[in-house]
């Protein structure tokens, strides 16, 4: 096993780019006496309308890294990387693996309109998982998929509030909000980060149903052991890794005043 700062005995968070931090900041809160790695994938960031083999090629190669140096669990905080590959992983690995589908399920449990608008990217809004929950929750309710293009590409370069992402945010909420959607289900972790700007749009009386607190409670249920705090030295800790310009990464944990971090290049990427 090759020793890089901060991988072993670590839980390993993967997403194609940002959005997964939105994941991260609740593990941290539930999990405080866990380190993290965080592996972002922005060099081949978004993966929302890339072919599914580009999509699983990229999971495989980033779970192969974060288990060959021993992560201890690992996160897809990304829900086009888990509709697409999360099942061959689970097969491959023994590991713990918490991943993400969009929240439809609690989503309709809380729409007194009966009608969910999910937003996501294209390669989760096709995807058999989605369908499948559409069948499973959608019987007495009218969930609305809406693809959205562009919008991780904002989020990437932090334009939270620019025009241009608030065009976006525009045309993707109105069908659903038109249709009268009461809930709204953040089904791409990079969504997170627009939740002040779909609010604007949509109004206090519509619900945003963002997972990141589930998949937190998840995860804490799936690691045996959770490490203790007062005696982990590295509790707390993560390292990030990226397949783009470590500086860009640096540059956004800062736009979103994460402490500063190592943030290293993602070898052989
Ligand atoms: N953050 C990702 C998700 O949850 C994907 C964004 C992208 O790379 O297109 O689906």
């Amino acid at each position: 096993m090759l020793n890089l700062p901060g991988v072993a005995a670590s839980i390993g968070v993967y997403d194609s780019g940002v959005g997964g931090l939105s994941v991260l900041r609740a593990l941290r809160l539930r999990l405080p006496g866990e380190s993290f790695t965080y592996v972002a994938d922005c060099g081949h960031a978004p993966y929302g309308d890339r072919p599914a083999s580009f999509v699983e090629g990229r999971a495989r190669y980033v779970a192969q890294f974060l288990t060959a140096h021993g992560a201890k669990a690992l996160v897809v905080a990304c829900n086009t990387a888990s509709v697409v590959a999360v099942q061959r992983l689970r097969e491959q690995y023994t590991l713990p693996i918490v991943a993400m589908e969009p929240a439809i399920k609690p989503a309709v449990q809380i729409s007194r309109s009966k009608v969910v608008l999910v937003l996501a990217t294209s390669n989760t809004i096709r995807s058999p998982s989605v369908a499948r929950l559409c069948s499973m929750y959608g019987t007495d309710t009218r969930i609305i998929l809406q693809a959205c293009p562009g919008l991780a590409d904002q989020v990437e370069r932090g334009r939270f509030h620019d025009d241009e992402t608030q065009g976006l945010l525009a045309s993707y909420l109105r069908p659903g909000l038109d249709a009268g959607a009461d809930t709204i289900v953040l089904g791409c972790t990079h969504y997170a980060f627009l939740v002040d700007a779909i609010a604007r749009i949509a109004g206090n009386a519509v619900t945003i149903v963002e997972p990141s607190e589930a998949i937190a409670s998840q995860l804490s249920r799936v690691i045996a052991a959770p490490a203790d705090s007062a005696r982990h030295p590295l509790a707390g800790d993560t390292t990030f890794f990226t397949s783009g310009p470590p500086h860009e990464l640096a540059a956004f944990l800062a736009h979103i005043g994460e402490p500063s971090s190592q943030v290293l290049a993602l070898p052989g990427s």
